[in-house]
């Protein structure tokens, strides 16, 4: 039988290991669980974590992959807090999902705490505008505001299917409450043909958001103050750069990217559809990345017929999934062997059952 308390292989003995001595280690203890773990690696992963997994992606083709997997009794997501929580969300009865580092967490998830958002709702109720604000958030949300916008009307999405979100919203209210990424939302509003004057951004620190009641009423997408500080360090100057160092080059950058740094672009994409506009591209294309930059340089490394660089010379790391460390991951899987499931992510079953609601209108929307 599987214990989920105390481990007896301490942490503090694997984290004294040099990387170079893991990979045998990992290679047999994946050997060994065979199909009983599912390891899934969000792209941002380090190369060192990223080839054991059995599957790499973006957080949605990861969320789809963490609600198809029936064989495996664990899911072990190298990847953020907010990510492990959706796949215990959509997992099956009696699959476990372990978060190898409980410390990796997401800087723009914790821009939103449900308190806030419960009070933003009771603020625009009080403006008579809660019929037909639909509320859509982010996957990069704790699971509570997940729930929340299952309660209320609403889903979630991701960077690769915000748009159809969107669509999905405006058809079934007058506006959108998007959280908790102003970039995103801004980019995805605009992109669905909503001018920048009818989003107005959300302050939860603010009396009544920081604005005045009337920017609410005319609103189509009202944007919650949160954004990616990976994502944020893109500056349309490094697009002009890029454009003067590599005549030719296009930029391709992720949509929590600056709406200034997006309309310079050349193509805007979730880190899947990065990869695919890239990997799909002739050799001897040149290419500029506005992401992470574990992508950035794993997608440089696998295709050398094609000039791949950082948007930013100076390379956006981020730090919470850089906490997944081949070591963690290893202390989580010998664990596994022992009978021991540590790192356990589970969803308070209330909060799930809504949460659920709003990530499976999410998957059904095309
Ligand atoms: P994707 O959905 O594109 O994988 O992005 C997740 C993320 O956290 C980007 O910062
Ligand atoms: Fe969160 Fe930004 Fe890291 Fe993505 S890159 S996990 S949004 S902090």
């Amino acid at each position: 039988m599987i214990e989920t308390t105390g481990s007896t292989c301490p942490l503090d003995h694997y984290l004294a290991m040099p990387d170079t001595s893991l990979d045998e280690r990992l290679a047999a203890a994946k050997g060994e669980l065979g199909r009983r773990a599912v390891v899934l690696g969000h792209h941002y992963q380090r190369d060192e974590v990223v080839k054991f997994a059995d599957y790499r992606g973006d957080s949605l083709k990861l969320s789809q992959l963490a609600a198809s997997r029936e064989g495996a009794e664990f899911i072990v997501f190298c990847g953020v807090h907010f990510m492990a929580e959706s796949a215990d969300i959509l997992r099956r009865d009696g699959q476990r999902v372990i978060l190898p580092d409980l410390s990796a967490g997401c800087s723009m998830a914790d821009m939103a705490d449900i308190g806030q958002v419960e009070d933003c709702w009771e603020a625009l109720e009080g403006l008579g505008l809660a019929d037909g604000l639909i509320p859509v958030t982010y996957m990069n949300s704790a699971a509570a505001i997940k729930a929340f916008c299952g309660q209320h009307g609403g889903t979630v999405c991701t960077s690769s299917n915000a748009g159809a979100a969107f669509r999905w919203a405006l058809e079934r209210g007058q506006r959108i409450l998007f959280l908790p990424d102003q970039h995103l939302g801004r980019n995805t509003g605009y992109a669905v043909g909503i001018p920048l004057a009818d989003m107005p951004v959300w302050d939860p620190f603010a009396p009544m958001g920081g604005n005045a009641a009337d920017r609410y009423s005319t609103a189509r997408v009202i944007l919650w103050k949160g954004h990616c500080s990976v994502h944020m360090r893109f500056l349309p100057e490094h697009v002009d750069r890029a454009r003067e160092l590599y005549p030719g080059v296009r930029v391709i950058v992720h949509p929590e990217c600056r709406w200034e740094v997006v309309q310079k672009a050349d193509a805007v994409g979730s880190t899947e559809g990065i990869i695919r506009e890239v990997v799909g591209a002739s050799a001897g294309t040149a290419w500029a990345v506005g992401t992470e930059i574990h992508l950035v340089n794993r997608l440089a490394r696998e295709h050398p017929d094609r000039f791949i660089t950082s948007l930013d010379s100076s390379g956006c790391l981020c730090t919470t999934m850089y906490r997944i460390s081949p070591q963690h991951l290893l202390w989580t899987l010998e664990n596994l062997l022992e009978g021991r499931a540590v790192n356990v992510i589970r969803v308070d079953d209330q909060v799930r059952d809504w949460a659920r609601v709003a990530l499976d209108r999410m998957l059904s929307i095309q």
